[in-house]
Formats: C-alpha cells, structure tokens, sequence
C-alpha cells in the first residue's frame, strides 16, 4: 500500500477575487502534490473558499448580492485560474456545503463535552478584515496589528474556548516537534507568543447570521476561524472517518500563522485529535517594490500573467525566485529575465538544440546509449545527473522549492556546457556522435521528469518533442540513468519558451 501525503492551502475568502498571493500558496502545494505522487505516494491536495462570516457579509452588501450568490461567483474565479494554473487538487472545499456544516457542528460538540466551551460576554476589539479579535494593547495607534485598518468596539454575549488551558501542552509539543512549525524564525515567534500567556478565545459571534449556527444556541454563529479551520478535517473525511487526517502539511501565509499553530492545534488537542504534522508559513510578494492593495491599484491579477506568458513560466518564476519562506518582490523585469534567462536560453535552447541534431544526424531517431564510448565529459555529467535524486529529494523535504529548482538547473547548465564542448557538428567519429544525441536525450528526459511537479505543461511538451509518452513514470525509476530514450522518434516542436519583452515578444 502506498504511502499517503495530505496538503493543503488556505482556504481563500470569497470577498475578493484571486490575486498572485492565492497564486502563490497554491502553486507550491501543487509542485508539492505533484511532486509526490512521482514519488508513488497516494496524495490529496485539498484547497477551497471561506464563505462565512462578518467580512464577506459585508462585501455581499456592498456589491448588491447575497453572500451565497458573492461566494458562487468568487468561487467560479478561483476554478478557473486553477485550472489556468494547472492546479491538480483532489478536492475543492466550500465550507457552505452540508459536509463541512456536520463537521464543525461535531468537533463544537466535542469540544464543549470536554468542557472547552463556556458562555461569557466579550468586550473588545475585532479587525474585520483579518476576522480577529483584539485587545487594546494589541492595537497599533488605534487600528489593527496586522492590515493597519480600522477596528471596532464589540460588546456582545459571546462562547468562549478555554485557549488558555493549552499554553503548556502547545509549548510542548513544539518543543517535541521540531519541525512542527517552519521556518524555524516563525517557530521562534510562535514559542515567544505562547510564552506569554493565553487567553480564552471567542468563538462565537451574535452581531449578524452569515455563518454556521452554534448547536443549541442559535442567535450565536460560530467564529468565522473556528468554522474556516475545521475546513481540514473534513475534507479528510471527518466526522465519519478521517482517512486523511492528520495532514502532512498546511502550507500558508506567514499573516495566519497564528491561528494555525496556536488555535488550530489547541482546538484539536481538545477534541482528542491528532496535530498536523507541520504547519509551513511562507512570507509576502510585493509588487514592484510596493505592498499590493487595492487603493494603490498594483494587484497582480494572475489571469493576465497566465495570458502574457504562460502558466509554466508563472509558477517557475513564483517557486525559484524567492527562497520559500521568505519575502519576495514581483517584477515585470525580474518575471521576464527568469524566462529569458532561465527557461528560453537554457532549457529551451538545449532541448530544440539537441531536438534537431537528432533530426539532422540520425535520421530523427535517438540512438543507444555507448558507454564505451564515453570519455571525461560524459562521465562527468552523468555524475552529475547520479547526484540529482538526491538532491531534489533533500531540497523537496524542505519545501525549498527554489533550491530543488536550482539544483536541477545546474544540471541543465552543465549539459549546455557539455554540448558547446562535445561539439557533434564537428565530431568525426559516427559512434562517439550518436553516444553524444545520446547522451542529450538521456539528460534531457530526466529533467522533462524533475520539471513536471514545477511546470507541468512545459514538461509534457518536452516529452513529445523528446517523443516520449506524455506522463512520466515513478521518480526514482525515471531518475536512473539509462537507455530510456532509446529508439525515440523526435519531433521538432514550437520554441519550448520564446523570449519575452524588448527581446522579442
Ligand atoms: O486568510 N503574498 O484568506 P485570504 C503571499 N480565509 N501570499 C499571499 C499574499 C501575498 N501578498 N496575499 C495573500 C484567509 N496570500 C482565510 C484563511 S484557512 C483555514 C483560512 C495568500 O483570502 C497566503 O497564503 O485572506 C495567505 O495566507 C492567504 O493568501 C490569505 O488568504
Ligand atoms: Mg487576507
């Protein structure tokens, strides 16, 4: 039985349309997802929408709709770019639907019968637009820690959690659990968070009713992020049977880091469940040097990157330029000198390069590999190819998209340098020549293998122009080197990626 690998993105509000952020968070579990269903694992990659609470009510009202009419029409934009996106999700959760409604009635239940839920007022700040609650000191010249917005004064009956039973038993658990939390920078602000003591949390809301109805008590909706986090959970099938749960890993933002590591996990530490295994928060994408916002005008729509240079090219730049973890900028520059550089120069040229000597020299098909007629050059080159596996799998481990990416265009350089110095237009020697198309096919093939998780699409056309069948096989099989090209017919295709900008597009 294969090993199963559950991840999942945020599940994104439905007041606003996607941008490059959502595009971001979900690309990476895609490259993830992908990544490990080449290793043989059985995966669910699991995103969807947050349709209830005060902020998308809200939003329904100022755009004339109900929220439900809101949410179907927001819904629709998030499917289409993943699908734009080449995102390959096994579930897409709603949490208006009747299956997530059941599950957080039922961990609710199960966390009051723990006596984890009691009746009280709460009487403080809560910033809308993040859906959190604040305490005066948290505030920052009056207005919200995080989104620097205006905030405003509730007073209203409200069911708390007893968080602060869980400062110590979360503080353990982390300690236990290194990897529980990364990077380890967020870890460390977590742990500081949590040493300072907590309080009880509201988790209930009566000022409006766009939400689910807390059980026996209905002039109460539960907490938008009560309801939103359970959202986990039922996808892998809970209340019946979470076949799926614990996940392997919730990838999110670094801005709700804190309701997953410190509310998420006590929430479930309280319904006996077990803890995800890791929560990965990456950091914020400006643009051009700015924060993205509405007011400024600068919010990337990730339709028009797809439409101007192509869903490969999109997520490759997103997942090499910035280490994941980090912040990043956004920049039309920066966007095309990656494809120009990277993609167009390097693996483009490489592959229409070796495409067409085959095409030229033997009759189109790739001969058989000759290692007796190897010399120093392609036995380097294969060591370098014998590291790879290795390498992607340590950096994929990590969640270092970029370094994956790094090391696998350190490979595709060294072929580039390979052909300059082979150089089969010259050589003389008819089987050291058909050794060397070879040898390229060889190379490249396995790269079309390493890119599929990053861009899909880019390395289905690699593999036909290779003439390959479309899908690859299992990683570590397709890694080793030899002879799986062998026989090919090749067939010359459009330029891989054509360059872009004052260079030609
Ligand atoms: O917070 N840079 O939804 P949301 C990088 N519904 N990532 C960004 C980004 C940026 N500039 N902007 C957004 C919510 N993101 C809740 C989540 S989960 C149980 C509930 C990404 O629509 C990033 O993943 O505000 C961030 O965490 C998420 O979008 C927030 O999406
Ligand atoms: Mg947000």
């Amino acid at each position: 039985m294969s090993k199963r690998f559950y991840v999942t993105t945020p599940i994104y509000y439905v007041n606003d349309v996607p941008h490059i952020g959502h595009a971001y968070t979900t690309v990476a579990a895609d490259a993830l997802a992908r990544y490990k269903r080449l290793k043989g694992c059985d995966v669910l990659m699991l995103t969807g929408t947050d349709e209830h609470g005060r902020k998308v009510e809200k939003a329904a009202e100022a755009a004339g709709m109900s929220p439900g009419e809101l949410a179907d029409s927001v819904v629709s934009r998030f499917k289409e770019l993943w699908s734009k996106l080449d995102i390959s999700n096994d579930d897409f959760i709603r949490t208006t639907e009747e299956r997530h409604r059941r599950a957080v009635v039922r961990i609710w239940e199960t966390v009051a019968a723990r006596g984890d839920i009691y009746l009280g007022e709460y009487e403080d700040w809560y910033c809308t637009p993040c859906e959190s609650f604040l305490t005066e000191s948290q505030l920052r010249e009056g207005r919200c820690p995080d989104c620097l917005r205006p905030v405003e004064k509730l007073r209203e009956p409200s069911y708390f959690f007893r968080l602060s039973r869980y400062t110590e038993p979360l503080l353990r658990h982390i300690e236990e659990n290194p990897s529980f939390i990364e990077p380890e920078y967020r870890r460390n602000e977590i742990v500081s968070f949590l040493k300072g003591g907590l309080r009880d949390l509201s988790i209930s809301r009566t000022g409006f009713s766009w939400g689910v109805p807390v059980p026996g008590d209905e002039r109460h909706v539960m907490y938008v992020w009560f309801d939103a986090l359970t959202n986990y959970l039922t996808a892998a099938g809970y209340p019946d049977k979470p076949r799926w749960w614990p996940a392997d890993v919730h990838i999110i933002g670094k801005d709700i880091l804190r309701f997953h590591a410190v509310y998420w996990p006590a929430f479930l530490m309280s319904a006996g469940l077990e803890l995800p295994r890791r929560i990965f928060a990456h950091g914020w994408w400006t643009v051009e040097g700015r924060k993205m916002s509405k007011s400024l005008g600068n919010v990337v729509d990730p339709c028009e990157v797809i439409e101007d240079y192509g869903a490969d090219a999109f997520r490759y730049f997103l997942l090499r330029e910035v280490p994941f973890g980090m912040d990043g900028d956004f920049s039309t520059a920066a966007l095309e000198g990656r494809i120009n550089g990277d993609l167009a120069n390097d693996l483009g040229n490489l592959l229409s390069r070796t495409v067409t000597m085959v095409a030229k020299y033997t009759g189109g098909v790739v001969p058989a590999l000759a290692a007796s007629r190897d010399r120093e050059a392609e036995a380097e080159l294969k060591a370098a190819f014998a590291g790879l596996a290795g390498r992607l799998d340590a950096a994929m481990e990590r969640l270092a998209f970029n370094e994956a990416l790094s090391a696998l265009w350190d490979v595709v350089r060294r072929m580039n340098a390979y052909v300059d110095r082979a150089a089969p237009w010259r050589e003389r020697d008819e089987e050291v020549l058909r050794n060397v198309l070879a040898v390229l096919a060889e190379g490249l093939r396995i790269v079309s293998v390493c890119v599929a998780p990053f861009m899909p699409g880019a390395s289905t056309r690699m593999r036909r122009q290779l003439g390959l069948t479309a899908a690859p096989g299992l990683f570590d099989d397709e890694l080793r080197w030899g002879g799986g090209c062998e026989g090919a017919v090749v067939v010359k295709g459009a330029p891989l990626f054509p360059r872009v900008g004052s260079g030609g597009k």
